[in-house]
């Protein structure tokens, strides 16, 4: 059963008065562990299509099916800890906390379901990207670089079965973000983790699974038959 699943999930958006099908008619299985990359030009639907993905955002039309448990109508006492434990996110614009240092950022899913070993967690996986000595430093006290690498290993720190990662590398140079992006792969291969992810990088493209390309809310590359 693949684990995540949808059917002709469609969105709409009223554009300067007029309804705009931003996602449209997009139907996509990925297979767990699969490593998939998003691409598409600006404004063709790709974050839309993965706050959907992830429950963020609802369809107008269409389902989504996550391990094949169909979340499409789920409220937010459900979506909520579906969240925190199934999905891991990194965000262009890292979104830490900015009055909880980098080890509070990185422990806070964990400490939101009760793991008793948050602490610990958080402190091995900051290891892991070279964060040690940043543990008890504020997000504005970090570099663009270490602020992703903390923003991913709050990702992973429930050890989510999906990852999103909607233009991790958007806000760094490029240097930065080739380390960012080679470091989301070397985990997501050890944990076997499924990836989602946006970019436009031609190289990181060319070592996924499979490439869909969006254009105007539809998948014209890439779908499997
Ligand atoms: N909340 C909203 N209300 C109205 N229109 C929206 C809303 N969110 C997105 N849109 C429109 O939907 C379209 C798709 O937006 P989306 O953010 O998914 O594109 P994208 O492919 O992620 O673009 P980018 O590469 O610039 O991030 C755009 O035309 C955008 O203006
Ligand atoms: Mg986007």
């Amino acid at each position: 059963m693949p684990i995540l699943e949808t059917t002709t999930l469609s969105k709409i958006y009223l554009i300067a008065g007029r309804p705009v099908p931003v996602l449209d008619d997009v139907s996509l299985k990925v297979e767990r562990g699969e490593f998939l990359v998003v691409k598409g030009e600006s404004g063709s639907g790709k974050s839309t299509l993965l706050s959907i993905l992830s429950g963020l955002d609802r369809p107008d039309r269409g389902r989504v099916l996550i391990g094949g448990m169909d979340i499409t109508d789920l409220g937010e006492d459900a979506l909520a800890p579906l969240r925190n434990t199934t999905f891991g996110f990194v965000f262009q614009s890292f979104h830490l906390v900015p009055s909880l240092t980098a080890r509070e950022n990185v422990m806070f899913p964990a400490e939101l379901k009760g793991d008793p070993q948050a602490r610990g967690k958080a402190e091995s996986l900051m290891g892991r990207v070279g964060l040690s000595e940043r543990l008890n430093s504020f997000p504005h006290q970090l570099s663009g670089g270490e602020k992703q690498r903390c923003a991913i290993c709050r990702a992973l720190i429930n050890d989510p079965p999906i990852v999103f990662a909607d233009e991790p590398t958007g806000n760094l140079d490029s240097v930065n973000g080739a380390g960012i992006l080679e470091l989301l792969l070397e985990l997501q291969r050890e944990r076997r983790t499924t990836l989602i992810l946006v970019t436009h990088s031609q190289e990181i493209a060319a070592s996924a699974d499979r490439v869909i390309t969006l254009r105007d809310g539809r998948i014209v590359t890439g779908q499997r038959s």
